[in-house]
């Protein structure tokens, strides 16, 4: 089961601050902080039109009720349900405010999120899980705009309000004030405590949630090898066990909480019934009137709610603050940089570049080495002074046993993987020194695995070319793959693949990747073994159109069987991380034992293949 093995940053060993962590999210809010300033202030506003409420109560119980005047009753009836009325509407206008802004914020976060994943080296995406990526672009997001919608403002609000209230309470009567004060340093000692192992906890809920969705990715992208092999129980069991897991850690998250508010409620509660019973004593010693014990017990009763939501507010901030630390852990990654590399500045540059000579043109392998990052360190490096040229125009076969690294050559080309050492030159350029556009404009790839996205035929095939492409490319490029099956598709080449392509064969998308890779004329060609779903028939055919586009293309082709190594002109053998001999087909099968091995016995086609080979060129 694929768990997190993204190195946790020092969150758990460096004393994090939560504040530190939430302040991160400054340059997405700035653009909305004249609305969200706005707002605080309407609802602490609102907040203290609500303490007025008991003021208003105080004149009444004083006043008319005591004067037994039903008019002057009636009229404090009436500011009362003005107050509420305004109370209602400002926390209204509040919500109103905020909805908007908040969800562009999220949106803005989300497609930074993206843009980020996108450039991302493969190297990262090797390591990440991606229930993990999914889970920080959804979960975490919607966690950080409920706190910005929320306990951003309503910490800020209820702050004031207690700020206000005490300060009224202790207005009208100071001894009773500082009996319902009593609680205060407590709840904060609480607070504190609360809030350090609340932390803990909320972050290892919000990774749980992400390998729980890397599950249910996983299992739903390979629902047939699931179904196919009967694991579906065991998928389940898989399943149950992590939200199994996950429980426990929702259910540590809500004791937690049910024993900070135990103490929220419980102690002001005392607090407000010590200070009842003091204050009836005061009014009965005739030391305080009825109507400030009224006005004095309804502002306590009004500021309970202020108080008692201080527990989830801190609550949902820890889990923001964890949230705004998945997020920019993957923010922080560092992205395929897209500077051009000065000169000697990355690796040295063993040789001069002679720009243009003949000689040095076409692709250039030069003392290749590399190593994944993350393999063991003290393993061999996966290819080993890898030195290959392929001629301008030129198509090379690249042959070895499963695992030989023939892949990861393949990715080197287009820079998804870096070299460890040594260089690759495209026409003797280093292909560090170009951006990456430029790369990957001359360069065009097809791997293994034929990927398609959710669009159209057309569109899939075209994500090849350049903006200008249009239906005569893509027509020319579905030719030379094969691919015609398109035009006949119910819809054309309108017609939507499925997610990732699976409404087509095997066969059907492999040819599609390959016009995909054809279609924009690259100069250069990588292919990694593109016809291995085909038959035979449709295999000569796709190579003999793939001939003419070869003409004037440089190619490198990984091949296992022997008519795809027919395709080209000469052929590399890689074995023990370097190439261990070039050639055309025949010379290798007369002077390489290993290749004749790899060749021979796979289909027994050789014969027949040869022959064609004779008299096609
Ligand atoms: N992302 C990765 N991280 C670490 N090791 C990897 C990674 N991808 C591949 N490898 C390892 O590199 C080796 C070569 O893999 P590669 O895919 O290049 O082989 P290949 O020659 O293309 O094999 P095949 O003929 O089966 O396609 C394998 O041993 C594989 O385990
Ligand atoms: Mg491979």
């Amino acid at each position: 089961m694929l768990t997190t093995p993204a190195p946790a940053p020092d969150h758990l060993a460096e004393k994090r601050s939560t504040v530190r962590a939430l302040l991160r999210l400054w340059p997405y809010v700035r653009p909305v902080r004249a609305r969200l300033g706005s707002a605080a202030v309407i609802a602490v506003l609102a907040s203290c039109v609500g303490l007025v409420i008991p003021l208003v109560l105080k004149w009444m119980v004083d006043g008319p009720v005591a004067d037994r005047d039903p008019s002057g009753v009636w009229l404090g009836a009436l500011y009362l349900l003005l107050l509420g009325v305004a109370e209602a509407l400002l926390f209204g206008l509040r919500r109103w405010l905020v909805a908007r802004p908040l969800s562009a914020v999220e949106a803005g976060m989300r497609a930074a999120l993206y843009r980020h994943l996108q450039r991302l080296p493969v190297a990262f995406h090797d390591r990440w899980a991606s229930g993990q990526l999914l889970s920080r672009g959804t979960t975490d997001l919607m966690l950080l705009r409920m706190f910005l919608a929320f306990p951003l403002t309503f910490l800020l609000v209820n702050g004031v309000t207690i700020l206000v209230g005490v300060g009224i309470m202790l207005v009208q009567d100071w001894t009773l004030g500082l009996v319902i004060l009593g609680p205060a340093v407590p709840v904060m000692i609480t607070c504190g405590i609360f809030e350090k192992k609340y932390s803990a906890v909320a972050r290892r809920a919000q990774d749980q949630v992400g390998d729980l969705t890397t599950v249910v990715e996983e299992s739903v992208l390979g629902v047939r090898i699931i179904k196919g092999f009967g694991r579906h129980r065991s998928q389940a069991r898989a399943f149950h066990e992590l939200s199994h897991t996950l429980r426990g850690t929702e259910l540590r998250k809500a004791r937690l909480l049910a024993s900070i508010w135990a103490v929220i409620v419980t102690l002001p509660e005392v607090a407000i019934g010590a200070a009842l019973v003091v204050g009836v004593v005061q009014v009965a010693d005739g030391a305080l009137s009825a109507g400030t014990l009224v006005a004095f017990l309804s502002t306590a009763l009004a500021l309970r709610w202020p108080v008692e939501s201080i527990g989830f507010l801190l609550a949902m901030s820890q889990e923001a603050a964890t949230a705004t630390d998945r997020y920019f852990e993957v923010m922080d990654a560092e992205v395929e940089s897209d500077a051009v590399a000065p000169p000697g500045a990355e690796r040295p540059v063993h040789r001069p570049v002679h720009t243009g000579s003949g000689r040095l043109g076409g692709l250039r392998f030069e003392s290749v080495r590399f190593r994944y990052p993350d393999a063991p360190p003290d393993s061999p490096p996966l290819l080993d002074r890898v030195d290959l040229h392929i001629r301008p125009g030129e198509s090379m076969a690249l042959v070895g046993a499963t695992g030989s690294g023939k892949t990861t050559l393949t990715t080197l080309v287009p820079r998804l993987h870096e070299v460890t050492d040594g260089r690759i030159t495209l026409d003797g350029e280093d292909i560090t020194a170009l951006s990456r556009e430029e790369l990957r404009a001359m360069v065009a790839v097809a791997f293994e695995e034929p990927t398609l996205f959710s669009a159209s035929v057309g569109e899939n095939v075209l994500m090849g070319a350049g903006d200008g492409a249009g239906d005569e490319e893509l027509g020319r490029a579905l030719a030379v793959a094969q691919a015609d099956f398109a035009h006949a598709l119910p819809q054309g080449t309108g017609t939507q693949v499925g997610e990732q392509g699976l409404s087509l064969s095997g066969g059907q998308r492999q040819r599609l990747a390959l016009a995909r890779a054809v279609v924009g004329r690259p100069r250069f060609l990588v292919l990694d073994d593109p016809l291995s779903a085909l038959d035979v028939h449709t295999e000569a055919a796709v190579e003999a159109a793939l001939r003419q586009v070869l003409a004037d293309t440089t190619a490198l082709i990984v091949a296992h069987r022997p008519s795809t190594v027919l395709l080209a002109d000469r052929v590399a053998l890689l074995s023990g991380g370097r190439i261990a001999a070039v050639g055309t087909h025949h010379e290798l099968l007369r002077t390489s034992a290993e290749y004749a091995h790899l060749m021979s016995g796979l289909d027994g086609r050789e014969d027949h293949e040869g022959l064609r080979e004779g008299d096609g060129r």
